[in-house]
Order: structure tokens, then sequence, then C-alpha cells
């Protein structure tokens, strides 16, 4: 049955009208025009679909978007521009963390999570973070070097 659904976006109130079980990745991709989140697995199980539900890194392909009104919903699309890049964005590029692309949407979410909340992470926290989030690339090296750039620079830029 279709309702109106309301939601929170990269700081952004947005509503728009789906079936009461749109998943929340249906609702950004298909309904709001936000392709930075992917479908892998739909199982929860992937991590490429990846996205911050108040401040915490979560799967969006299986929850109802219906139940997320008044949570504060952050895609990869509200990191960073490609002229205003976050720390993460950059510390990517120039590591050059990833090779088809398709995990790292959901990856740079869970390593701003994870800075936010710990931002001095050890090799071990990254990897305990992130283990959820598969590769199949193999970039991990790559990817963890990385986080613990971007993290360095981000506690450089408020003295920590
Ligand atoms: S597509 Fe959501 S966790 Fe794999
Ligand atoms: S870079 Fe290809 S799956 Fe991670």
């Amino acid at each position: 049955m279709l309702r109106e659904i309301r939601l929170t976006v990269n700081g952004k109130a947005r509503t728009f009208e789906a079936d009461e079980t749109t998943t929340l990745l249906d609702a950004l991709r298909n309904h709001l025009g936000l392709m930075g989140a992917r479908y892998g697995c739909g199982a929860e199980q992937c991590g490429a679909c990846s996205v911050l539900i108040d401040g915490e890194d979560k799967p969006s392909c299986a929850i109802e978007a219906g139940a997320l009104e008044g949570r504060a919903i952050v895609t990869i699309e509200g990191l960073g521009t490609p002229d205003h890049p976050h720390p993460l964005q950059t510390a990517f590029l120039e590591k050059q963390a990833g090779q088809c692309g398709y995990c790292l949407a959901g990856i740079l979410v869970g390593a701003k999570a994870l800075i936010d909340a710990n931002p001095d992470p050890s090799r071990a926290e990254i990897a305990e973070a992130l283990s959820w989030h598969l590769c199949r690339c193999g970039a991990h090296n790559r990817i963890m070097a990385a986080v613990a750039l971007a993290a360095e620079r981000m506690r450089a830029e408020v003295g920590r």
C-alpha cells in the first residue's frame, strides 16, 4: 500500500510516496536520486548499501524506510563534494584505496562512523569496524591505510 514517507537525509527533509515496504536503499536510489549506496547481497551481509543512521554504520537494503522517520540518515553524498571532499575521500583517492569501487560508498561511511567515535583508531580497531564490509577486489590494505591517514589528518586539524 502506498504511503507518504518523510526522511531526513544528509540534513535535508525529504518526502516521497512509496509502498510501505520500500527499503531504505530503494528509497534512496529510486525515490531520492541518491545512487551512492549500492545493492550487493540484499541480506545485510556485505556493506555495499551501508549508510549512517543516527551516526551508526548500518545496512539499508532490508530495513523499511518508513521505520526511519525522525532518524538522521547520512549517505556517501553527505560526506563531501568534489570541491570540498571529506578527508576520508581525499585519503582514499591518494592511497588509490579501491579497484572497482563497488564497496567504497559503504566503507567510507563506515570509516566515518569509526573516526567520529574513535578519532585515533588502531589498525586492529579499523579492521574490526570494517570487518563486515566485503571488498571482493581485495583492497583491504590500502583501505586501512587510507582510513588511518584520514584519521591522522583529522586529528591534526583539531589539534589532537
Ligand atoms: S546489499 Fe545491504 S548489506 Fe549487502
Ligand atoms: S574496490 Fe572492488 S569491491 Fe572493493
